[in-house]
């Protein structure tokens, strides 16, 4: 589901981007990656993410994608010369990646997978195009911050099979995604890093 004007303002503000600038760091402390990694980002929004996972991460590509052209004409249009020495934004849906099974190193995810109707498939997806032994990293939040009271006014999301950390956690180890120690969790969001396992 799009995000609508009020979540507009949120996600394209620059305490956004500190908040994501920290995350990456704590990424970053908790997995790091070999220079030159194929990653992939999903509901990228303005892609403010780019040159974050650029600096922290060395990658060789990044493909940043979201459903709403929008928003990805907004992630093609920014300056990521230099820090990304390949980008590829595109329009795709979370829940039906286009890409075969296991041709990615790396998959971020800052805050989407509570936007799709059906976010097990989200997760299934991230697990499906990650080589083994590739790293997911995620940020997601849980419906007592997006839908309490005051934000369920303002904020647009699917209402149904909504999920909280036990759900989310459990629907990563279905997935063949081990929860790595160290991640930051409370009843409002989680903060983690996952590896693919098997390698
Ligand atoms: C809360 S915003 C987060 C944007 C950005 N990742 C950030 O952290 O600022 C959620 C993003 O997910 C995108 N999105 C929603 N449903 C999606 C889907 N099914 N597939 C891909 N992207 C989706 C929205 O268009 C929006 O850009």
């Amino acid at each position: 589901m799009k995000v609508n004007w009020p979540e507009r303002i949120w996600v394209n503000s620059p305490l956004r981007l500190f908040v994501q600038r920290q995350e990456t760091l704590f990424f970053k402390r908790m997995r790091a990656m070999e220079p030159g990694a194929h990653c992939l980002e999903i509901g990228c929004g303005r892609g403010a993410a780019l040159g974050l996972i650029g600096r922290a991460f060395a990658p060789g590509r990044v493909d940043a994608s979201d459903i709403d052209p929008a928003m990805v004409r907004l992630a093609a249009s920014r300056k990521h010369t230099g820090l990304v020495p390949r980008v590829l934004c595109l329009v795709a849906d979370a829940e039906r990646l286009p890409y075969r099974d296991g041709c990615m190193d790396a998959v971020f995810n800052f805050g989407i997978l509570h936007h799709l109707e059906d976010w097990r498939t989200g997760i299934n997806e991230v697990a499906r195009v990650l080589e083994r032994g590739g790293v997911f990293y995620f940020e997601e939040i849980y419906p007592p911050l997006y839908a309490n009271f005051l934000f369920r006014r303002l904020v647009a999301h699917p209402t149904e099979n909504r999920f909280h950390g036990p759900e989310y956690r459990s629907a990563l180890a279905d997935a063949g995604l081990k929860l790595l120690p160290g991640f930051k969790e409370n009843r409002f969001a989680i903060l983690g890093v996952a590896v693919k396992e098997g390698r």
